[in-house]
């Protein structure tokens, strides 16, 4: 399925109608609903999404109404963050997060290589397992304060990409 890079409002605001559905379904049951409601208002608004593209160097990539993708390069450091794959319920298993993870990998590959990296709750045992399955490892945990009294608790994993042109010298 085609990616096509988020740039106009009505793009964001997909992917803030999409983050809302998927986050609700998907996270309420590992963090609970007031942490869900207070990480989609501060990281997934149309406001804060188009802040992220504006000013932080987030790259957003929309399958049409079915999952998105967010990454974030870090050129100094040869490092990609992987910072959002996210496929609705009702199309999950069928390659999408797949093909958003390769893509991911030669947005990466394309920008000389590096480490690809992302963060995940440590008890998204399916998203893990997923991670594993793309060769990603574990390296480290990493417990983020952000803000309102809640932290996020997770597993840093990452995966070594070659660059497009072959492995350098
Ligand atoms: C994780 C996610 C992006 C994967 O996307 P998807 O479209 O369902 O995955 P695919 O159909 O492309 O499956 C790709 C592979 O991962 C495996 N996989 C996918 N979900 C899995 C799960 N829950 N447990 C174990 N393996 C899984 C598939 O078996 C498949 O393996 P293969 O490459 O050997 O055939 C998607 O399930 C999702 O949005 N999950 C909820 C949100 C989330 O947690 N996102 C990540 C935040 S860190």
């Amino acid at each position: 399925m085609e990616l096509k890079r988020v740039e106009s409002p009505e793009q964001i605001a997909a992917v803030a109608a999409l983050a809302r559905e998927t986050w609700t379904e998907h996270y309420v049951p590992i963090i609970g609903p007031a942490q869900v409601a207070y990480m989609l208002d501060k990281f997934q608004s149309p406001e804060a999404i188009a802040r992220q593209i504006a000013a932080e160097g987030y790259e957003y990539y929309l399958a049409r109404d079915a999952g998105y993708l967010a990454l974030v390069p870090d050129p100094a450091k040869k490092s990609l963050f992987l910072s959002k794959i996210y496929v609705r319920a009702e199309r999950r298993g069928t390659g999408l997060g797949r093909e958003m993870a390769a893509f991911a990998e030669a947005r990466c590959a394309a920008l000389g290589g590096g480490e690809l990296w992302l963060t995940v709750n440590r008890n998204n045992a399916g998203s893990i397992a997923f991670y594993e399955r793309r060769g990603f490892r574990k390296t480290g945990t990493l417990v983020t304060d952000i803000g309102g009294g809640f932290v996020m608790d997770d597993w840093r994993m990452a995966k070594n990409v070659e660059p497009a042109d072959g492995p350098r010298q």
